[in-house]
Order: C-alpha cells, then sequence, then structure tokens
C-alpha cells in the first residue's frame, strides 16, 4: 500500500474539524485542501480493500486446513471444486505412487528371476511360473486355468482368470478368493498344485543341485545355507517383489507433471462415484476384500469359484467376497474379473458402476474412467508395458 495514500487519524479529525484545510500525511508533507476529499474516499477504499483481503486470508487459511484433515475420499472433491493448485492436491490423495526406488539384495533377485524362468520347477518340466505369468509382457497370459481337483479327485467346472504378477509384493492376500495370506504360501501352492506346476519338491531339489548353472548364483545368494527347499521360495518371492510398475502417467502427474484432461475427470468421477472405496493405496486395490453379490447373483449358473472367500471360511457372510484386484496396468491385463467374464476394460467399468454402485455410465463418463485406469500403466525395463510379451 502506498504510504503517501494513509492518513493518519487525527489528520481525518482536523479535516473533519476544518474542512478545506491543508492535511498532512504521517511523513508530515501536505496536501492541497481541493483534494482532501478525494484522499478521504480513497482511504475508504483501500481500508474496505485491507478488510476484504484479510476476510479472503482467513478463508484461505480455513480451506487450507480443511484440505489437511478431511478423509481422502472426499479431499478430492472438494479440492476439485476449490480448485486448488495441482501440486497441493496431490499430497492428498488417496492413491500414493509406486516407489521408484527398491531396496532387495540383489544376489537374491538374481536367482529368483532365474527360478521363475525355469521349467525344472514343474512335473512335466514344460511349464515355468513366466509361461502363465511372463514379465516381457503384462504379467499375466488371458487365458482361463481350472482351479485345483476337490477332494474327491474330481475338477470342478468353474475357471479362474491369471491374475498378473506385477506389484504383488504389496497385496494383503493372494488369489481371488484370498487363501493365501503370503507371497511364500502362493509360491508353495503354485508349485506343487496338480493344475499349476504339479512339482514335488524332492525331485525339484534334486534336479536344482545336480545343475550346473546354479552353482554361483546359490553360492552368491546363500552362502551359508544353500540350496534349500525355504531358500528357493525366498528367492522366488524377493525376486516378485523386485516386480514394480513405477512411472504411470498417473504417478507422474501425483508427483507434479500433466495428465490428460480427460484422465482427470476420469479420476474425478472414480472417486465422486465410489470406486476409490475399494481401489485405493498404492496398488488402486489389493488391500480389501469385496462382495460382488449384485453381478454374481444375476447370472447362472453360478460356479463353485463366484462364492469366493466362503469356500475358505465356511462363513456365510463371505459368500461372492472376492480379493479387490488392484488395478496398477489393468489396461493391459484383459479379460477381467476373476472369471474373465468382462472381456473389455469398459465392460468392466460398466459392471461395476452398475452392480457396485448402483449407477449408468454416460458413455462419455465409461470413456473417461477408462482413460483414467489407462494412466495406471506402468514402466518395466526402460519400456511402457504392454498387452502382448
Ligand atoms: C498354469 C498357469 C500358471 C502357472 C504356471 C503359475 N501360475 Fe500363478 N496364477 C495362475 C492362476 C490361474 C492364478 C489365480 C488363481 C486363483 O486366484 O485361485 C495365479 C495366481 C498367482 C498369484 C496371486 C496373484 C494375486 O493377485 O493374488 C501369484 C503371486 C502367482 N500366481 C505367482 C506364481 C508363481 C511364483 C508361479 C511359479 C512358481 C506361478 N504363479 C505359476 C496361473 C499360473
Ligand atoms: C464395493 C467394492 C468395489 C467398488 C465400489 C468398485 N469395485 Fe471394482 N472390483 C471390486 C471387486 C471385488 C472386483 C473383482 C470382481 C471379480 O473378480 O469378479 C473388482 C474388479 C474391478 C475391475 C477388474 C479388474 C481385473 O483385473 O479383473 C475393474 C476394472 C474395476 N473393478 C473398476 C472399478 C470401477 C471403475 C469402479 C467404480 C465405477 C469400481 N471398480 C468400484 C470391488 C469394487
Amino acid at each position: 500500500m502506498a504510504p503517501t495514500l494513509y492518513l493518519s487519524p487525527q489528520a481525518e479529525d482536523r479535516q473533519s474539524a476544518a474542512p478545506g484545510t491543508d492535511l498532512q500525511n504521517e511523513k508530515g508533507s501536505s496536501f492541497p485542501a481541493k483534494r482532501n476529499r478525494l484522499y478521504v474516499i480513497i482511504q475508504k477504499e483501500l481500508r474496505l480493500i485491507t478488510m476484504q483481503r484479510n476476510i479472503l486470508c482467513a478463508f484461505v487459511i480455513t480451506v487450507c486446513c480443511c484440505q489437511c484433515a478431511p478423509s481422502p475420499t472426499d479431499a478430492g472433491d472438494r479440492t476439485a471444486d476449490l480448485m486448488i493448485p495441482e501440486r497441493f492436491e496431490a499430497s492428498v490423495e488417496p492413491i500414493q505412487p509406486i516407489a521408484a526406488e527398491q531396496d532387495l539384495p540383489a544376489a537374491i533377485v538374481a536367482l529368483g528371476r532365474k527360478l521363475y524362468h525355469d521349467t525344472q520347477l514343474s512335473g512335466t518340466q514344460k511349464l515355468s511360473c513366466a509361461t502363465c505369468h511372463p514379465v516381457d509382457g503384462p504379467g499375466m497370459v488371458p487365458a482361463i486355468i481350472a482351479p485345483l481337483r476337490n477332494s474327491r479327485g474330481s475338477r470342478s467346472p468353474s475357471r479362474y482368470n491369471v491374475p498378473t504378477i506385477f506389484n504383488v509384493g504389496e497385496h494383503f492376500a493372494y488369489f481371488w478368493n484370498g487363501r493365501a495370506q503370503s507371497l511364500e504360501k502362493v509360491i508353495q501352492i503354485s508349485i506343487q498344485a496338480e493344475n499349476i506346476m504339479d512339482g514335488t519338491w524332492r525331485i525339484i531339489l534334486e534336479r536344482l543341485a545336480s545343475d550346473p548353472g546354479y552353482s554361483n548364483e546359490v553360492a552368491n545368494a546363500y552362502p551359508d545355507t544353500g540350496l534349500t527347499e525355504e531358500n528357493v521360495v525366498n528367492a522366488l518371492a524377493t525376486y516378485l517383489r523386485s516386480l514394480t510398475t513405477p512411472n504411470a502417467a498417473f504417478d507422474r502427474w501425483l508427483n507434479g507433471e500433466n495428465l490428460s484432461e480427460n484422465a482427470k475427470e476420469g479420476y474425478r468421477l472414480f472417486k465422486s462415484y465410489g470406486c476409490i472405496r475399494c481401489h485405493q493405496g498404492a496398488g488402486v486395490g489389493g488391500n480389501m476384500y469385496a462382495s460382488f453379490r449384485s453381478y454374481l447373483e444375476s447370472r447362472e449358473p453360478q460356479r463353485n469359484t463366484d462364492y469366493g472367500r466362503y469356500n475358505v471360511t465356511k462363513d456365510e457372510a463371505h459368500r461372492y467376497q472376492l480379493k479387490v484386484p488392484s488395478l496398477r496396468n489393468v489396461a493391459v491385463t484383459a479379460p477381467y474379473f476373476h472369471d474373465g467374464s468382462a472381456i473389455s476394460l469398459s465392460d468392466a467399468v460398466e459392471a461395476m458402476a452398475q452392480h457396485q454402485l448402483g449407477r449408468s455410465l454416460t458413455r462419455t463418463e465409461n470413456n473417461q474412467i477408462v482413460s483414467f485406469l489407462e494412466s495406471l500403466t506402468g514402466w518395466r525395463e526402460n519400456a511402457l508395458l504392454s498387452e502382448s510379451p
């Protein structure tokens, strides 16, 4: 504020006592009397502006405080309405970027990578983990794999969609029905299950011990304990933890870069319509169970695998509950759902909106949400993940 325009209270008094006489400002310089009225008007204007500015400041401070406090779910909507700068918005988002750096023992990761691609781990010596979860593609094959035989030895008619292997390190449970609580457990099941690798530990360890290709790697990774079942599982699990896909366009936006308007609008809808309730965190899912009852009950015939977590706990309340899948890289992992029943991403989004949220999306909204989901495709080995190996 320009100091020469400031009139002290005394000056005001004098002005009202003797209109038309010269006034002095605080610095002692005098104003011509005929311009007094103008200065008083300017002064009032300035007071008003100061007051407005204070109110504005108080408002901004209140808004900022509110932004720090609320639950992540509704914070996003409000930030969008108030047009808070994007960088600020990013810090309160319910989705976090995937860490670009990892701190895993390199020698163990290297051994794990070799085991992951080794067909000696399977009964027929024809399958490796990479056969169904290729890491030079989307981390899965678009095939529906028959589940385990049940205890009577018969196969159930249901089928499981192969999930992607990328970013599985942080999931809270594994398999569509959550029957494994750790990666180590998944690996044990995958190696031994009849319809997956159908392997036997004794035979696998014999094969690996007589394979000279492993001696260096094993010595580097486990110098004291050598080749044991536990170490093979540990090496595979460590390798799986290394399979992250950072740098997605959405993550770069969270870190302050630009994102297409369509994807941003899709993300706004994803939050305001409530998809975020189940799909959040760094994995955009993979951290809770949820029921898919409305969709699954609407189909005939029902399959054993549709019962989800009920098959694990036998608790009626868990019937139709499935692990909420991570939506990282979802644009390149078609088909969708535990049984692959949604062929395109747009179909999956529509089914979710209708059955999980009771909403029908317009074509534009569906496209915008798909754009947002496409922005979750990450990078691996300096390349954007692709649909095929
Ligand atoms: C024949 C194909 C096939 C092979 C080989 C295979 N998997 Fe899988 N994998 C699947 C299927 C199908 C599922 C989902 C099964 C379910 O949910 O019940 C799955 C699920 C997983 C999951 C859980 C992912 C999640 O999001 O819950 C992990 C981790 C995994 N496999 C790792 C491995 C590893 C490690 C190997 C090698 C030891 C392996 N798989 C071999 C087909 C295969
Ligand atoms: C009440 C929890 C819940 C809400 C809300 C929800 N989802 Fe899902 N979502 C799930 C579950 C559970 C599955 C797995 C269903 C299955 O496998 O049959 C899933 C699967 C998906 C898939 C398929 C992923 C894959 O790899 O197969 C997509 C895509 C998806 N959801 C997007 C959305 C979108 C978009 C919204 C909002 C319109 C939404 N979800 C709202 C729980 C939810």
